[in-house]
């Protein structure tokens, strides 16, 4: 496994890959990977010849008062786990690397970008738009593997890829989670033992919601009032929302009637966490 801390050397390792005839398949994250990043280097294994991973805390989807100077940074660990699960290269370039001047060039995706997580992260979508072009621009990967875990952040980057006619796929991979139903996040890191137990009510409520919807649960309201009831069962849980949205939208939606999303975010002290489940009533 190469690691390349410059995009000269990550361009030319990839491109000699791309000479070989080989496909290449790019896993973005911001690092201190767990099985949930590992399941998508795998995912990525499978569909490609030549896997990069590339970590980078990206201060542009950051707000100001967000968690960027103390998000977790193990790069050790980070490459002894890209080397296990068989990345063949890791791209881990400096914000100086990334951002030499403060760019003035955004990408932006209106409208899918201001409900649920936009409304309290107003330019976080603006981030990880312009860092995922970049990175795309960088790696000119054939397919890019992005989690469900983050299921506004896959539609965004979806569409943005539709709209600008980047050629690339677009891999969604499923959620994975702690025996508990908790969905493994590297904020997870930041709970304690208690506040860990408590996040796992965020599951019950989607998994509420969904035996509610599967036994004919339709009207939003009462699922949503359903899954507060749940959520407000532990005091430590601020619920920053809940949400049943078109799925392409996005848009909250007053009943179900084909594919939607439920999605939620709360507050566990600082930190903030968010889990979904994509809706399907025409299977
Ligand atoms: P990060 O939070 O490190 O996540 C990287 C990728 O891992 C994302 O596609 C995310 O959805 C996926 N992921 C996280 N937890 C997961 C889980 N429990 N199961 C499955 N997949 C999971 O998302 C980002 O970084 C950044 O915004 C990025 C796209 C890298 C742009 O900076």
């Amino acid at each position: 496994m190469k690691v390349s801390q410059t995009i000269k050397l990550a361009r030319k390792n990839v491109s000699a890959a791309r000479k070989q005839g080989k496909t290449i398949g790019l896993v973005p994250t911001m690092g201190a990977l767990h099985r949930g990043h590992i399941s998508l280097i795998e995912a990525a294994k499978k569909k490609c010849d030549y896997v990069v991973v590339s970590i980078f805390v990206n201060p542009t989807q950051f707000g100001p008062s967000e968690d960027f100077g103390k998000y977790p940074r193990p790069l050790e660990e980070d490459l002894k786990m890209c080397k296990k699960a068989g990345a063949d290269l890791v791209f881990n370039p400096s914000v100086e690397e990334m951002y030499p001047e403060k760019n003035i060039t955004w990408v932006n995706v209106e409208k899918i970008t201001e409900n649920l997580c936009g409304r309290s992260r107003p330019r976080h979508f603006r981030g990880v738009t312009t860092v995922c072009t970049k990175l795309f621009n960088i790696v000119a990967p054939d397919m890019a593997f992005f989690g469900q875990k983050d299921a506004q952040q896959a539609i965004v980057i979806k569409r943005m890829v539709a709209d600008l006619n980047m050629p690339l796929k677009i891999i969604v991979c499923p959620t994975v989670r702690e025996q508990s139903g908790l969905a493994l996040s590297s904020r997870n890191k930041y709970l304690s033992e208690q506040e860990r137990e408590d996040a796992a009510y965020i599951y019950k409520s989607l998994q509420k919601c969904k035996e509610m919807i599967d036994s004919g649960g339709r009207n939003t309201e009462t699922l949503i009032n359903e899954m507060r009831n749940i959520l407000q069962q532990k005091k430590s849980i601020k619920i920053e929302y809940i949400s049943i949205v078109d799925e392409k939208t996005l848009e909250n939606i007053d009943y179900i009637q084909d594919k939607a999303l439920a999605a939620v975010a709360v507050r566990i002290g600082s930190t903030r966490l968010i889990d979904n489940f994509p809706i399907d009533i025409t299977r």
